[in-house]
C-alpha cells in the first residue's frame, strides 16, 4: 500500500504516454503500474498527469531601472505552483569586483521562508575576475553549474568583451558547468539608443529602432563562433528572432554544441503590441520581434534547434511601467509570464497542430538535463521527486490579471482563451495548487544543489 496514488491518468513525460497508475510515497515516486493502491488515491479520469515544469530564467525582486521586479520569492513561486511549475531558477547578481560567494548569501537570504516550490540560481557575473575565478569550485560544489554572462548591458557593467567570453567559454568547459548568454551586441545597441535620442525618438519606436533583430542575430552568431573556438558548449537565453535560430541551426550543423531557450513573449507577441497606448508595459531586453519571427521560432522548438520553454519572468506593475514618462531608455524592462507558463505553451502547441510532446520535453526533462536536475525532476520516472501536475486538456481558461497569480496587475495574454489549465500541482508529494488557488506552504521549497549538466542528448548528431 503506497501513501498515495494517483488512478487512471494519462502519464506524458514527452516521451512516452501511458494510461495506468502512478504512486508516491514520502517526496517520491515510487512506482508506475495498474492496480496500485494507496491510502490516499486521487481519481485522473483520463486526464494527462505530467511531471511538474521547470521555469529556469525568472527575476525575483531584480532591481531595473528606478524599480524591483515585483515578484519575490512568495509571490512568484506561489504563480509558479497555479502554472504547473515546481522548480524555478533565478540569477545571482555581483556587485562591484566581489565573487559568487556574497550574491549567493544575499539571494538565499531573499528566499529564507518564503519559497512555495523548489529552487536554484545561475551564477551570474559582469566582470570575470579574480574573485569569481577563486568561487567558481565552490559555485559548483554549492550547486551553481550553470554561469550566466552578458554581451550588452555595457552601463550597468555587466558586458563581456570577446577575449572575456572566449575565457569564460574554455574555463565552464574545463569545469564541466554550462555558460549561458544574453545575446545581444550591446555596442551597437547603445550606439542606436543615442541616435535615436538624438533624433528625439523616444517613445517605443525608439526601442523598436535600438534593439532590431540583427543586434542579437550578430551576438548569436559570435557567441557561437566563440564556443566553437573554445570547444565548450553554450546555451543561449531567451532567444527572440527567427534569424537566430538559423545561425543556431547552422553552428550545430557544424558540430558547435550550442543550445537555446525562447520564451512565450517571443513565440505569441509581437511588435505590433509597441502601438499601443500601454505598449511600454511589454518592453523587454531582446524586445518581442515583427510578426513573422515567430513561426521560426516554433518550428526551432520542434526541430530541436532550441530546446527549451522558459518565461524570463520580470514583472513590474503599470505604475512601475508608466515611470517611463515616455522615454524607452526609462522603462524597466521585462514581461511576466511565470504563472501562465504551462498553460500557454500547451496551449500554443496544441492549436498549431505541434507535436505536444516537444513541448512536454522543452518545459520538463531537457531544462531538469541542462542544468544538473535530472532525473530528480522533469520525469515520472521512479526515484524521481514526486512533483506532479494534474493537467485537464480539456479546461478552459481565459488568462487574465486576475488569476494570473503573479504580483503584477496587468498581463500581456490579457483576454486570451485557452483549452487545457492544471487541476493541481503538488512538489514533492505536497498539493501546492488545488486547481483554484495556491495552498502551499511559505517555506516549504527547497533549495536545490544542482548537480553537473547533461548534454549529450541534445549534440546535433547529423
Ligand atoms: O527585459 C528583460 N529581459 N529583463 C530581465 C533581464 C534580462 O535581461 O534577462
Ligand atoms: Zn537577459
Ligand atoms: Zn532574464
Amino acid at each position: 500500500m503506497y501513501d498515495l496514488v494517483f488512478k487512471n491518468a494519462l502519464m506524458r513525460d514527452g516521451r512516452s504516454s501511458i494510461a495506468g497508475d502512478l504512486a508516491v510515497d514520502g517526496e517520491k515516486i515510487v512506482a508506475i503500474g495498474t492496480g496500485l493502491a494507496g491510502r490516499r488515491e486521487i481519481p485522473v479520469d483520463g486526464d494527462w498527469l505530467l511531471p511538474g515544469a521547470l521555469d529556469v530564467h525568472v527575476h525575483f525582486s531584480l532591481p531595473f531601472a528606478a524599480a524591483v521586479s515585483s515578484d519575490d520569492y512568495l509571490t512568484g513561486t506561489r504563480a509558479a505552483a497555479m502554472s504547473g511549475v515546481t522548480t524555478v531558477i533565478d540569477f545571482l547578481s555581483q556587485q562591484g569586483d566581489e565573487g559568487i560567494k556574497p550574491g549567493f548569501e544575499r539571494r538565499m537570504e531573499m528566499a529564507r521562508g518564503k519559497a512555495v516550490v523548489d529552487y536554484a540560481f545561475h551564477a551570474c557575473i559582469g566582470r570575470f575576475n579574480a574573485a569569481v575565478e577563486a568561487d567558481l569550485p565552490w559555485a559548483i560544489e554549492n550547486g551553481m553549474t550553470s554561469l550566466k554572462v552578458f554581451t550588452a548591458y555595457r552601463q550597468a557593467g555587466l558586458q563581456l568583451d570577446d577575449g572575456k567570453l572566449f575565457r569564460v567559454f574554455r574555463r565552464c568547459r574545463e569545469l564541466g558547468i554550462l555558460p549561458t548568454v544574453h545575446a545581444e551586441n550591446g555596442d551597437l545597441i547603445d550606439t542606436l539608443m543615442a541616435e535615436a535620442a538624438a533624433k528625439g525618438t523616444l517613445g517605443m519606436a525608439g526601442h523598436r529602432h535600438s534593439r532590431p533583430a540583427f543586434t542579437e542575430v550578430e551576438a548569436v552568431q559570435r557567441v557561437a563562433d566563440i564556443a566553437g573556438a573554445a570547444e565548450a558548449p553554450v546555451y543561449i537565453v531567451h532567444l527572440s528572432s527567427g534569424k537566430s535560430v538559423e545561425r543556431i541551426a547552422k553552428a550545430r550543423r557544424k558540430g558547435v554544441a550550442i543550445f537555446a531557450e525562447t520564451c512565450p513573449q517571443y513565440l505569441l507577441l509581437d511588435d505590433t503590441t509597441f502601438d499601443r497606448e500601454d505598449g511600454h508595459c511589454f518592453a523587454s531586453c531582446p524586445p518581442v520581434r515583427p510578426p513573422g519571427h515567430q513561426e521560426e521560432l516554433w518550428q526551432g522548438l520542434v526541430d530541436g534547434h532550441l530546446q527549451v520553454l522558459a518565461t524570463d519572468h520580470c514583472p513590474f506593475p503599470r505604475a512601475a511601467k508608466d515611470t517611463w514618462g515616455g522615454d524607452f531608455r526609462r522603462i524597466p524592462m521585462g514581461i511576466p509570464g511565470l504563472g501562465t507558463l504551462l498553460p500557454l505553451m500547451l496551449d500554443g502547441f496544441r492549436t498549431r497542430g505541434l507535436d505536444v510532446d516537444a513541448a512536454i520535453r522543452a518545459l520538463t526533462c531537457n531544462p531538469a538535463q541542462f542544468f544538473g536536475l535530472y532525473p530528480r525532476k522533469g520525469t515520472l520516472q521512479p526515484g524521481a521527486d514526486a512533483d506532479l501536475v494534474i493537467y485537464s486538456p480539456s479546461r478552459p481558461w481565459t488568462v487574465s490579471a486576475k488569476n494570473h497569480g503573479m504580483n503584477v496587475d496587468y498581463s500581456p495574454y490579457e483576454g486570451r482563451r485557452l483549452t487545457g489549465y492544471p487541476r493541481m500541482t503538488l512538489s514533492r508529494g505536497v498539493v501546492v495548487f488545488d486547481g483554484e488557488t495556491c495552498v502551499g506552504q511559505a517555506g516549504c521549497g527547497r533549495y536545490l544543489n544542482r548537480g553537473r549538466p547533461t548534454l549529450e542528448p541534445f549534440l546535433n548528431k547529423a
